[in-house]
């Protein structure tokens, strides 16, 4: 039987009479009732990946520490309700996952707001519900807020997300933390020395700490401690010039994770010690006390704990070319493949034991490339894996599918976008239901 791998699948996945099963619940089951594609949470792997988390900090760590999920990965009302239950606070990046979360009766001084281009109007709203953190990611962002909290009796607390100049090997679409970038304020050019300044003359502000988040997908912990030097030296120089303190410092999030066996990836206890061990010697060296330490994990705390399941609607054989598997979802569901070259792995999950990918064709076995059902050839969901042979009909499940998937989801083709459901102990509950022809056209005027 095959063995699912722990560092791809959920927790609770195991191999059933009727194939694979997720927190008691057989797929084949859960494809007949709730349709295909569908994507599974595993509400015990979430649990355990945030209390990993937690955890790991605060074994490693002497100063305060705090986990905020970054939503962007994942977001629903009821997951942030479980977000919430798990201890967790919330990184948004836009006043629609603050509106979210506010729905969930988040505490809004839990919620930090990020975003290199915040309308004036989603700031304006931000600091009338009284979000815990403004994070301030640019020069006009920051002159904006400090006209619209000049009369306020509380200052706002804000963060200064700095662009501490550090490259990092991942994909180019995800690299954020060097000079030429979009996001943060450039420690190199001086523009985050203005805006600090700005920030500590602001009367309406409160400047709290210091952020960097350098890009995700990150399998080398190296990058962190660079840029945790960085922001310490910032720290330090900011307290010479002015007496500040710094009361929190956040190296973002950007935790890698494997998408497939043997792929290179940080465990979480790594990643913490890593953060720890540098926060802790530059405060020493500079003569800083321990600041709040805040992590933003997205990817590393919701990716395994999600499946996504897909029929097969067609397969064709093209003989010495190419057996393409077509199945009814693909980049209106998961974008992932076709913006960064992802790859993931699947396995047939309709039949006991289930058959895994294999990089060579074995016997029994077929080399096939897993499409998707949109009008682009681009929509590749899995090139080149090695299943067992596949007709229409069969169930196919792709691990890791939690992170950046429907929460890029598209209505491309006007393809309704699926359902997410939660699984434990063998009960299943809907956290989004899929998407219907009538929602497809509820803003149209007709
Ligand atoms: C500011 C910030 N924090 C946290 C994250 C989460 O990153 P990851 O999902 O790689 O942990 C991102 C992702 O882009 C981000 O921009």
């Amino acid at each position: 039987m095959q063995t699912l791998d722990p560092l791809l699948w959920p927790d609770s996945a195991r191999w059933g009479p009727a194939g694979l099963e997720i927190g008691g619940c057989a797929v084949t089951t859960l494809a007949r009732a709730y349709g295909t594609p569908l994507y599974v949470l595993d509400q015990a792997t979430l649990a355990a990946s945030a209390e990993r988390f937690r955890a790991a900090l605060q074994r490693v760590y002497p100063g305060a520490s705090s986990v905020h999920y970054a939503g962007k990965a994942l977001l629903n009302v009821p997951l942030a309700r479980l977000i919430a239950a798990a201890g967790l606070g919330l990184d948004c990046v836009s006043l629609g996952e603050v509106a979210v979360a506010r729905r969930a009766d988040l505490d809004p001084a839990q919620i930090h707001l990020h975003g290199n281009a915040k309308p004036r109007a989603e700031l304006e709203q931000a600091l009338a519900w009284g979000i815990g953190r403004i994070v301030v990611d640019s020069l006009d962002e920051l002159r904006l807020l400090h006209e619209l909290t000049r009369d306020r009796a509380t200052p706002q607390p804000i963060l200064l997300r700095l662009n501490p100049g550090v490259a990092v090997q991942t994909h180019a679409h995800i690299q954020t933390g060097q000079l030429d970038s979009k996001f943060g304020l450039p420690i190199a050019t001086g523009m985050a020395w203005e805006a600090a300044a700005l920030a500590l003359a602001s009367p309406g502000l409160r400047l709290v700490g210091l952020h960097a988040h350098l890009g995700s997908q990150l399998a080398d912990l190296t990058p962190f401690g660079a840029a945790i030097v960085r922001l310490a030296e910032f720290a330090a120089e900011l307290r010479a010039r002015y007496g500040w303190t710094m009361a929190e410092l956040s190296p973002g999030g950007g935790l890698a994770v494997p998408y497939r066996s043997g792929d290179p990836a940080p465990t979480i206890d790594d990643y913490a010690a890593a953060l720890a061990t540098a926060v802790m010697a530059q405060c020493q060296r500079h003569g800083l006390p321990l600041p709040r330490l805040v992590i933003e994990p997205g990817r590393a705390l919701i990716a395994r704990a999600v499946v996504a399941l897909y029929q097969v609607v067609a397969v064709k054989r093209i003989a010495g070319v190419r057996t393409f598997v077509a199945v009814d979802g693909g980049m209106g569901d998961n974008i992932r493949p076709a913006l960064y070259d992802a790859r993931y792995t699947a396995l047939r999950a309709d039949q006991p034991g289930g058959t895994p990918a294999r990089s060579h064709a074995a016997a029994g076995q077929e080399l096939v490339t897993i499409v998707g059902r949109y009008c682009e050839s681009g929509d590749v969901l899995l090139r080149d894996i090695t299943l067992p042979p596949l007709e229409a009909g069969a169930l196919i499940a792709v691990p890791m599918a939690g992170a950046y998937t429907l929460s890029m989801a598209s209505t491309y083709n006007l393809v309704p976008r699926p359902p997410l459901i939660a699984v434990g102990e063998g009960m299943a509950t809907v956290l989004q239901r899929r998407e219907t022809y009538e929602d497809l056209m509820a803003r149209d005027s007709v």
